[in-house]
């Protein structure tokens, strides 16, 4: 098949244009190669044999003939920092939105179009994840974003209407949008361009939500996503790690290899109409045991630092309820987190040191008021 990938030297476009290329396929990847993400002087390695289009994704629509006779569209390129999305809004809409727009036009102008366009999508569509209350396991409750006050007042758990505590519990798909940033925003409106366009456009959209992706070949330079690769950097520069909140946040990390198997299984799997399927782990882990975990498996001896800082718009819990990916796609997670950060500390010890740029990237958020403490 041939088939487009959209973001194809980012992180996870370039593990999949892999996968594909290892099955056969006729992979065409076009990637802008940011600087933010690729450095300055980009240096590309391409899936062997896959075809390179250095192209932005708004350019798409003018540019037809690549989407032209491909079976299926990957979608991925975009801008992916949370936190940096609260600043830099235009950005954000312009590449999430108004690219995802210029693929549809590209696809309505192609003569023969894709049969699927699989886009990946985030689990922070959702806002917070689910939880219950205590003694009411069947009734799934989505807690409002956390206050700025909340935050100021170290409030870190969200609680229930009448104050209660809560318990997270697995996020199943069917929880409402409720985003938290501008980029959570833009990956919901992204789904809802797709969905509208799908059927007009003969095509099947295919959303993932993706959780926590980290594993090799993530980029060791963006200050603004990845926390996996950010601690790494500092660390194997004796840096201190500075944990946010009390450290008791949690998220679901998934290896770039189980993600895989979710987007190539994607293309031939019998879907319905309107299919939206979580990725992930399946389980929470807290940042304080993720960074025990990453020191111990990189052998790296330096402070860990619970600040007590937080970032408006972050969210406390959400991990995966993996039931649709099973029965529609029989996925299961295979990379466990020990086996993947292992991979990772040895992929990532072999490359070059980045200055670090995460202090900055805080500062830039402490000036616009969107990080405290
Ligand atoms: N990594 C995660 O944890 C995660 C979680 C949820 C969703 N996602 C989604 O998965 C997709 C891929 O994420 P990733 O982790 O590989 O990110 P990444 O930043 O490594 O890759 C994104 C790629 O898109 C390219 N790109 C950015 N703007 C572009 C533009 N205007 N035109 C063309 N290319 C452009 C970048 O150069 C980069 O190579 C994104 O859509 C992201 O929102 C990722």
């Amino acid at each position: 098949m041939k088939i487009v990938v959209t973001g194809g030297l980012g992180f996870i476009g370039q593990a999949l244009g892999r996968r594909l290329r290892g099955l056969g396929h006729d992979v065409v990847l076009v990637d802008s190669l940011t600087t933010q993400i690729h450095g300055a002087l980009p240096q590309v390695v391409l899936p062997e044999g896959a075809t390179f289009f250095r192209m932005d994704v708004r350019d798409l629509a003018r540019n037809p003939e690549l989407i032209e006779g491909c079976e299926a569209v990957y979608h991925l390129a975009a801008e992916t920092g949370t936190a940096q999305s609260m600043y830099r809004v235009q950005d954000y809409v312009g590449v999430n939105e108004l690219g995802t727009a210029a693929l549809i036009e590209a696809i309505a102008a192609a003569d023969r179009k894709p049969k699927r366009v699989i886009l990946a999508s985030s689990r922070s569509v959702y806002g917070e994840g689910a939880y219950v209350a205590p003694g009411r396991p069947d009734v799934l409750i989505q807690p409002s974003p956390r206050t700025p006050e909340q935050l100021a007042a170290n409030a870190w758990e969200p609680v229930g209407a009448d104050g209660s505590a809560l318990q997270a519990v697995p996020t199943p798909e069917n929880l409402p949008f409720f985003p938290g940033s501008i980029y959570a925003a833009t990956k919901a409106s992204q789904e809802l361009l797709l969905r509208a366009a799908g059927p007009a456009l003969g095509f099947k959209p295919v959303i993932f939500r993706f959780q926590n992706v980290y594993g090799e070949g993530q980029s060791l330079q963006n200050p603004y996503t990845g926390i996996i690769s950010i601690f790494f950097n500092r660390a194997r520069q004796g840096m201190e790690i500075p944990v946010y909140e009390d450290g008791l946040e949690s998220r679901d990390f998934v290896h770039v290899d189980d993600i895989v198997d979710g987007l190539v299984a994607a293309l031939d799997a019998d879907l319905p109409d309107g299919v939206v399927m979580n990725l992930g782990a399946g389980a929470p882990t807290t940042v304080l045991d993720l960074v025990h975990q990453l020191l111990a498996s990189g052998g790296f001896d330096v402070p860990v630092r619970v600040t007590g800082q937080y970032r408006v718009g972050d969210i406390r819990h959400c991990f995966a309820d993996l039931t649709e990916a099973r029965r529609l796609l029989g996925f299961e997670p295979r990379v466990s987190l020990a086996d993947g950060l292992s991979r990772f500390c040895v992929w990532a010890g072999s490359q070059p040191v980045h200055v670090d740029k995460s202090e900055q990237a805080a500062a830039e958020l402490r000036a616009r008021k969107l990080m405290g403490a």
